[in-house]
């Protein structure tokens, strides 16, 4: 979910939805804004659906210099209009909008709000009737607030309105994103400064337990115990051009297309005109002392931990486990003497992975994060960050994440391997390995329109779909098939090409497309065997596979690159039939349903 809030501003209303278009990456299955200022009236618009919808409901005398807002990516309660915030308390004096998840929800109604009658589904709305609780025993709209906060567990940031006090928006966080933009004479509140770049760019955090008074001309943080907290404003390095589309129809065609600059830049951030690379003496010094690596990472990310694994062993002969968070976490193996964490994360938020940090700090392991948000959770909780350097990435099926993740891997697996002496490692140029790499992806973009045609005769009307490889080609499989199922809604799986027949190949029918992808040498007989055996069962076969291995029959030829770093493009034909397949079946391929980019509860 996300999360505006502005104060001190006479165009409040159009400053909050502009604000949650920007946010809508992280939820749209509905949204809604208050605005009201001195004198003002109050105004609550909530809609089910997009910010479009809700835009279509605001009236031109919706007007006022306070306000909050909030898309929403529901968890308690489906997505209806009722369910929508903000929510209001009883009396309506208190407004609040909410991420995250309350845990002991039940237990506040039973203990505190028996003789309160809710109207909708929501934790949140349990959270703002307890806030009146509080106020109805006397206390002030802070106390009652800080009042609520003792009692509240689990995952929050909250921005709450007083309505009788409307120069003042009351915020808190737990775990959930949450930052206060410095404007002047006004000021902000945002769950990512994307959403309030146009008003300013000087940002300040908010830890975990503080409450904030945001006022439009101050802003005054608390620690739990109350006392005054002073922290320095930063200044956001967003380019706003970076957040828009321009001419391009969709994020994610933009960010498929974004790729070999971000390669680029990846070999400017981290290696010098040497070609050694350039990472944190005390990253490499930590990995290298370690006796075994764990990738902890969710979705996308997971999947390019595997291919990170591959690149990990290779060049630093340290055993490397990959692992689910959300298993990981409550389910932990047997860790080694010294391991080494490294989480993988896009947008640095997401709640599973978080846990596995909040326990890894607080057994006192080493960790690393990876990810593309400069000051976001997971990179200031972790010993270590290495950004992707990748720019925003707006569409929900992430793309140039995962690419920018395998490349920055590598730079880390080279600067270890070189540490430890390993000749591998010593031999491979990976400045100009990722130059190749850009360049070949190039080459693969430039063919984009043939994907389509091939997708039109492949994927238009089909159940489902099949994508199989060996070693760093299942990997890519298994990410393939994720970018395919999560935007076109077609079933599909990623297969270990060799395990198919155990089972698996029962679901193979007259015309199922099957994609194989074959860059390794050693397995590639394997994989065409296995493309064999679907093929008499009816499967319709795609192949993509590197012209050294190519046989002139298959669907789509990719240029050599170096053998370690064939994910790298062998993924990108996978994406462009992800959107294609979407377009093609008429579905939103940025913002695919039930889905959000950056998911903030566990
Ligand atoms: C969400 C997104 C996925 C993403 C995953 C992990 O579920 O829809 O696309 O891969 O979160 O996100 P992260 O930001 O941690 O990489």
């Amino acid at each position: 979910c996300g999360i505006v809030g502005i104060i001190g501003k006479d165009n409040a209303t159009d400053i909050l939805v502009q604000g949650l278009e920007k946010l809508e990456y992280r939820g749209y299955d509905s949204a809604g804004i208050f605005v009201t200022g001195k004198e003002q009236e109050e105004y609550l618009v909530k809609s089910l659906g997009r910010i479009a919808d809700l835009q279509n409901k605001i009236s031109p005398e919706v007007q006022g210099t306070v306000g909050i807002g909030h898309t929403r990516w529901a968890t308690h309660g489906k997505p209806s209009e009722r369910n929508a915030h903000p929510h209001t308390s009883s009396n309506r004096q208190f407004i609040l909008v909410h991420n995250g998840v309350i845990e002991n929800f039940e237990e506040i109604k039973q203990e505190f709000l028996q003789t309160k009658s809710l109207e909708g589904e929501t934790d949140t709305e349990i959270a703002v009737h307890l806030i009146e609780h509080f106020a109805e025993t006397g206390l002030s709209t802070k106390e009652a607030f800080k009042k609520a906060l003792t009692v509240i567990n689990g995952s929050y940031a909250f921005a709450l309105i007083d309505k009788n006090d409307p120069d003042t928006i009351y915020v808190a966080k737990n775990k959930s994103p949450l930052l206060i933009g410095l404007g002047e004479d006004f000021n902000v509140i945002c769950s990512d400064a994307m959403a309030m770049l146009t008003e300013t760019n000087h940002f300040v955090e908010i830890a975990d337990g503080e409450m904030v008074i945001v006022k439009a001309d101050k802003i005054v943080i608390e620690d739990q115990k109350g006392n005054l907290v002073y922290r320095e404003s930063y200044e956001a390095q967003l380019d706003l051009s970076d957040i828009e589309k321009g001419t391009y129809p969709y994020y994610m065609l933009k960010e498929i297309d974004d790729q070999p600059a971000v390669m680029r830049r990846i070999v400017q951030e981290y290696t010098n005109t040497l070609g050694e690379t350039i990472i944190d003496e005390k990253i490499i010094e930590t990995i290298t002392a370690s006796d075994r690596i764990y990738i902890v990472a969710c979705g996308t990310s997971y999947n390019a931990g595997w291919v990170g694994k591959a690149l990990l062993e290779k060049m630093t002969n340290i055993p490397v486990e990959v692992h689910l968070s959300s298993e990981f976490g409550y389910n932990m193996p047997l860790l080694s003497e010294k391991p080494f964490f490294i989480f993988l994360s896009q947008s640095g938020e997401t709640a599973d992975s978080r846990q596995v940090l909040v326990q890894v700090n607080e057994q006192g392991f080493s960790s690393l994060t990876l990810t593309n948000v400069v000051g976001s959770t997971l990179s200031r909780e972790a010993d270590y960050t290495l950004l992707l350097h990748a720019g925003p990435e707006i569409a929900v099926a992430s793309t140039k994440a995962y690419t920018a993740q395998i490349a920055v891997l590598a730079v880390l697996a080279k600067a270890v391997g070189d540490n430890k002496r390993n000749q591998f490692s010593l031999d491979f140029d990976i400045a100009h390995e990722l130059s190749v790499i850009a360049a070949v992806i190039e080459t693969i973009i430039d063919e984009k329109m043939l994907i389509s045609q091939l997708v039109e005769e492949y994927l238009t009307t089909t159940r489902n779909a099949f994508y199989i490889g060996r070693g760093v080609d299942y990997y890519v499989s298994m990410e393939a098939s994720l970018k395919l199922k999560e935007i076109s809604y077609i079933q599909a799986e990623g297969f270990a090409a060799g395990e198919l027949k155990h089972g698996t190949i029962a679901l193979v029918e007259e015309g199922t497309p099957v994609f194989g992808i074959i860059t390794d040498k050693k397995t590639a007989a394997h994989t065409r065997g296995n493309l064999k055996e679907v093929e008499s069962r009816g499967a319709h076969n795609f192949v993509i596979a590197l012209a050294s291995l190519s046989k002139e029959t298959d669907q789509f030829i990719i240029p050599d690159v170096h053998p370690l770093l064939t994910p790298l493009v062998s993924v990108v034909p996978t994406q462009l039939i992800a959107y294609f397949a979407t377009l093609q079946r008429g579905y939103d391929v940025d913002k695919p349903r039930n889905l959000a980019k950056s998911v903030t509860v566990e």
